[in-house]
């Protein structure tokens, strides 16, 4: 059976950095911490849904994030400006090496998923429109069960929709608490150190692997294919 491997989208295929252009229009100098702020509301509030047990869509999740991150910047938008904001969170470009490492990867042999928080037909578009859909068989989406990462159900939902097992299934991601659920659930996971100065949490569950790029990923695979 050939490897599975599921990759995390926002922050590991797409990068989510990729709004701060549509900010600076309304923002300017500010749009990097505003960026980097409603990021970390967005998964706070996925984490918080996800216990609570009272679950909205991650487009809620993004979208109450925002106003948020309004309320903390004093930053008054439109109606039209806040459609064109959420607007960008659909249409974030890829990562750099995103493409040639799942079409090295794919062309490898490997099983190829998107496994996200964001809704099933988000997830297609947005991989449609960063032009790498084509290389992955299936998206799997935490909605289809009503949670949200880290829940280890969302990993073990995953896993039944892939008809894989866990010791031969790797998670691919860039965010460390996703790469820790995927371990604590029974997976193999990799963490895609998407900047130099990221720091893993330190806990007493590391990655199976670290690398800077998908390439480096799958050349790791190659390398050493379990
Ligand atoms: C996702 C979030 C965790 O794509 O980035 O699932």
């Amino acid at each position: 059976m050939p490897l599975t491997i599921a990759f995390d989208v926002y922050g590991t295929l797409i990068d989510t950095s990729g709004v701060v252009t549509a900010l600076e229009k309304h923002i300017g100098h500010r749009a990097e911490p505003f960026s980097n702020l409603w990021r970390t509301k967005q998964l706070e509030y996925s984490f918080r849904r996800g216990l609570m047990q009272n679950y909205r869509d991650f487009s809620v999740c993004t979208s109450q994030a925002l106003d948020f991150c309004c309320q903390t910047f004093q930053v008054e938008l439109g109606a039209a400006e806040r459609v064109d904001l959420l607007e960008s969170y659909r249409y974030l470009p890829a990562f750099a090496d995103a493409k040639q490492g799942l079409e090295r990867l794919k062309a490898s042999g490997f099983r190829l998923f998107a496994f996200s928080n964001g809704k099933p037909d988000d997830v297609r578009n947005l991989l449609a429109h960063a032009c790498i859909d084509q290389y992955l068989e299936d998206v799997v989406s935490t909605d289809e069960i009503k949670s949200f990462k880290p829940n280890p159900a969302v990993y073990a939902h995953f896993l039944r929709r892939a008809g894989a097992c866990g010791a031969e299934a790797w998670l691919v991601s860039g965010n460390p608490f996703d790469v820790i659920g995927a371990i604590s659930a029974g997976m193999r996971s990799a963490w895609v150190r998407r900047a130099p100065q990221a720091v893993f949490d330190p806990w007493e569950m590391p990655p199976s692997l670290t690398v800077a790029t998908l390439v480096e990923l799958c050349e790791r695979f190659q390398a050493n294919p379990a």
